[in-house]
């Protein structure tokens, strides 16, 4: 395994990284790295004994990661904003702080949204009526009626 030195710490860093290392050096579960995996969020390739090997690129796309879950960055989103890099390449500062510009909006609108949402349940608190017709949280500005029969969700991210 080829390994270079860390200009931080000043310690050898592998390469090549085993599931284990990745979730070590990350700070997150074995799991986790799986599930990502599965979401296509990071790649891994297999070594002649079919053990999964991680480059050492994956710790800085699972920070990226992590922090937009953090913000309740939608999985989806990180999804297309990772492989829409060119060459799906791991973000550089300059890539991260397009998508925390980004994805700071996107929080400051989903902040005004969960607002305005905390300040129409206040007015359903101790009301229970659950109207079609007056309750602002069951059906915002009448749209039940334009999406069909059926419950129709409150907030379009969840
Ligand atoms: S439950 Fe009555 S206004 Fe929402």
């Amino acid at each position: 395994m080829t390994k270079d030195g860390d200009k931080s710490t000043g310690k050898a860093v592998p390469t090549e990284l085993t599931v284990g290392q990745v979730a070590e050096r990350s700070g997150i579960s074995v799991s986790a790295v799986h599930f990502y995996e599965r979401k296509g969020l990071i790649k891994a390739w297999r070594t002649g004994g079919n053990q999964r090997r991680y480059s050492r690129d994956v710790l800085r796309r699972l920070a990226v990661i992590r922090i937009a879950q953090r913000v309740g960055v939608p999985l989806r989103t990180i999804h297309e904003t990772l492989t829409s890099l060119p060459t799906n390449r791991t973000p550089t500062a300059n890539d991260w702080g397009k998508m925390s510009r980004r994805w700071r909006s996107e929080l400051d609108d989903r902040i005004t949204r969960l607002t305005k949402l905390r300040d129409e349940l206040t007015s359903c608190i101790g009301c229970g009526c659950l109207s079609l017709d007056s309750c602002p949280l069951y059906n915002p500005g009448d749209k039940c009626a334009e999406q069909g029969s059926g419950p129709q969700l409150l907030d379009p991210d969840l």
